[in-house]
């Protein structure tokens, strides 16, 4: 009987291989024909996937997954990698079942496989969409030579809590610009064609507003208006799906008393219907029979019935599906054709993966020596971290100037903190198969910089607890010293996945640390890495320069160290909110006005006792070492029709003495609306590079689509009026002017 299969199977396959432009309708009758000759057992199968239980020292296979693989009960794995190990996994699948389906490899290739990338809220701070598809398509390439074919990225929560530490993994907190980044990276791993061996499925996760968590608590409750997760959750997972992605991962939480992996609005209504998704959709890890502990599911069967009834295909790691689909199918509780469709789904994703044409195609050991930790991964991983820095403040100490740092300096400079010759934490959160290893430490980074250059190195204090034990030898350090880095934040278990933190300022006795160091009069450069906006009000008010370097990944002592010495010109800007302190979150610069709005010489408007309203920095601030000045924003028409389109434009000139970028950015308001608008949202941004004194005219269309919301009625419309458009280099220093749209 097996043998049989396979001889169909491969003939079947042959014919396939030979029609690399088979039409739609062969596809379907492949998989078609193959779901017809499936048992219940191993269509269950399809739609399960488990774990490997790869361990810290290498691979491990539990008797029950191999079991599971060879008796076509598992279908899919996900935390196995490099191509000998997957390629015994696949031969389980392909060569000892009845029906050899090949096996889907997903794994979490979020900023990087075994070279890292910046996390990726760093990278969005890059504000180049080529750079990040780039990243995305090289580990893309460097994950699919270690026997991978699936990723689950990209993840395009946007969030307006840095308390919640999975604010690490998105690109911050602003509808429009992530939706960019979202199609960016859905580019960059599945490529032209999915069946090119270099190339991973994506996932667009977590399906939905699962970034709201209530209070910044991991998985915690949200509750939100539909209007609110239209405009300002909804369109990065839109924007996804218009670039191609594969997969769509549910999230953890409930939305709105529904949990996302049992909610048929957000699946079988919005996803399905309103945006015709025809991939594969995965739930989140057990969060199937997590329903039962939300409350909205009896137990495990009940949730697997609500999952599947939802549109949920794949069960990842309840076994939900595993144990109890077949009971229920017999009970009438699912039917035949939701889980006929559920592996339609399924087969679909690995027949355009190429798997049934050669199952071992993204197992290929001579590339895995070739492309992974190659030169040219690691040159990007350096060319991404440089454009993540983000240079918060720098200004002269005692007169002189402290960033940048000559090249040549002979000066003593004493290197204190956590960070400062650490290579783990470097990686930052999610970092797959990341060798540590292999980072570049900031000291490392630096001796090469700065060859002239004494260092003196101090661990300073650590992350958790008080202990101030080393700060005698830290304060001995700097007073030695000519100058100052301190290398402080967060270290990778920090933020993340069930990494939220009430308190987000420096962690452990760092605080303190840079408050003793202060005190010798040193000058200090201030270095935070971090997965998250920290609270560094102190800082800011004390230290004269600031770079936010994040968590960089391999190259991070390198680029920081030519961010420091000014061969690098630091350009980034931030994408999410910095607040003053935790009392603020949520905090993001698309509000509301409200009916008080503040007003200084009046109590009795939205206002704080203790503080400002402003953030820290806004949304879209960094600095550069030269600098940037806008004139002239004009607009070619007072009034616009539905029909027409308003150019906008705005002269930036670079009034220092280097060379530098800056991130134009582009905002509009609509004054009156059925429903209130924001003060500002973002419509466009340009990333230019201008030459001391350079000029540019830089230029921005405008149409009524840009303009559209959720009215009233709910409808998507753009309503006339009047609106302001605002050009600046961050959310708050702009320049404004205003146009109508008239009918
Ligand atoms: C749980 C996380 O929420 C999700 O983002 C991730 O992809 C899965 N675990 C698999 O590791």
């Amino acid at each position: 009987m097996k043998k049989q299969w396979i001889g169909m199977a491969l003939t079947i396959m042959i014919t396939m291989t030979a029609g690399a432009q088979v039409g739609d309708t062969e596809r379907e009758e492949f998989v078609d024909s193959l779901i017809q000759r499936m048992t219940l057992e191993e269509k269950i199968g399809q739609l399960t996937l488990f774990t490997s239980d790869w361990a810290s020292t290498g691979p491990t296979l539990r008797e029950g997954y191999k079991q599971d693989i060879q008796s076509g009960k598992c279908g899919n794995i996900f935390n196995a990698h490099t191509a000998a190990y997957n390629r015994k996994l696949q031969q389980m699948a392909v060569e000892e079942t009845r029906l050899g389906i090949p096996l889907l490899f997903g794994y979490d290739i979020i900023h990087g496989y075994k070279t890292i990338f910046p996390i990726p809220l760093a990278e969005a701070c890059s504000w180049d969409l080529g750079l990040i598809e780039k990243s995305a398509r090289l580990s893309a390439r460097e994950a699919a030579a270690g026997g991978l074919n699936w990723t689950f990225n990209p993840m395009v929560d946007i969030t307006y809590d840095p308390r919640w530490g999975r604010i690490a993994e998105g690109s911050g907190e602003d509808p429009y610009y992530s939706s960019k980044v979202a199609a960016a990276k859905v580019k960059g791993y599945q490529g032209k064609k999915l069946e090119d061996p270099l190339t991973l499925a994506a996932c667009m996760k977590h399906f939905a507003a699962y970034g709201a968590a209530e209070a910044g608590r991991d998985y915690n409750t949200v509750d939100m208006s539909e209007r609110r997760l239209r405009e300002i959750y909804l369109p990065p997972f839109k924007a996804s799906i218009d670039a191609g992605v594969a997969t769509v991962m549910t999230a953890f939480n409930e939305l709105n008393g529904i949990p996302a992996t049992g909610n048929k609005f957000l699946f079988r209504e919005i996803l399905r219907e309103e945006w015709n998704f025809k991939g594969m959709v995965v739930t989140d890890y057990t969060s199937i029979e997590e329903m039962v502990n939300h409350g909205y599911a009896q137990d495990e069967k009940h949730a697997g019935e609500l999952a599947l009834n939802a549109g949920i295909d794949m069960d990842m790691q309840s076994a939900a599906f595993y144990n109890y689909l077949a009971k229920s199918l017999e009970e009438g509780k699912v039917t035949m054709s939701d889980i006929n469709s559920s592996v339609k789904n399924v087969l679909m994703l690995k027949y355009d993966l190429g798997l049934f044409d050669d199952p071992y195609k993204y197992i290929d050991e001579t590339r895995e020596e070739n492309i992974i930790l190659s030169q040219e991964m690691k040159d990007h991983a350096l060319e991404s971290a440089m454009q993540s820095i983000v240079l918060l403040k720098n200004e002269k100490f005692n007169g002189s100037e402290l960033l940048p740092i000559n090249t040549n300096t002979g000066k003593t400079i004493a290197v204190i903190g956590p960070l400062a010759d650490n290579q783990t934490d470097m990686l930052g959160t999610w970092h797959a198969a990341g060798v540590d290893s292999e980072v570049v430490t900031l000291m490392k980074g630096l001796r090469k910089k700065f060859p002239n250059a004494q260092f003196n190195y101090a661990f300073g204090g650590g992350f958790e607890g008080n202990d101030q034990s080393g700060f005698m030898e830290a304060i001995e350090v700097a007073k030695q010293s000519d100058l100052v880095i301190m290398a402080l934040g967060e270290n990778y278990r920090q933020n993340g996945e069930a990494a939220s933190r009430s308190n987000i300022d420096l962690p452990g006795p760092q605080k303190e640390l840079i408050k003793e160091i202060y005190q010798t009069g040193k000058p200090v450069i201030s270095l935070v890495m971090a997965g998250r906006p920290l609270t560094i009000g102190w800082m800011d008010e004390n230290i004269p320069a600031i770079v936010y370097a994040w968590h960089l990944g391999t190259r991070a002592g390198d680029a920081i160290a030519e961010v420091l010495s000014g061969d690098y010109n630091p350009s980034g800007k931030l994408v999410c909110t910095f607040p003053r302190n935790t009392g603020q979150i949520p905090i993001y610069y698309n509000h509301k006005n409200t009916g008080r709005p503040f007003d200084a010489d009046n109590k009795y408007t939205t206002r704080y006792l203790d503080i400002p309203n402003e953030p820290l920095y806004p949304f879209g601030y960094g600095l550069s070492y030269t600098s940037f000045e806008y004139d002239d924003l004009e607009l070619d028409k007072e009034e616009i029709t539905f029909g027409e389109k308003l150019q906008v434009s705005v002269k930036v000139t670079n009034t220092g003495n280097r060379r530098g970028e800056e991130v134009v950015q582009l905002y509009v308001r609509d004054l009156v609306g059925s429903v209130t608008r924001p003060v500002k949202e973002l419509k466009g941004f340009k990333k230019i590079s201008l030459d001391p004194s350079e000029t540019k005219h830089v230029m921005f269309s405008l149409t009524p689509d840009d303009l559209r919301f959720y009215a009233k009625d709910m409808n998507y419309v753009a309503e006339p009026g009047d609106f302001k458009v605002f050009a600046g280099g961050n959310a708050i220093e702009v320049l404004e002017a205003d146009f109508k749209l008239v009918e």
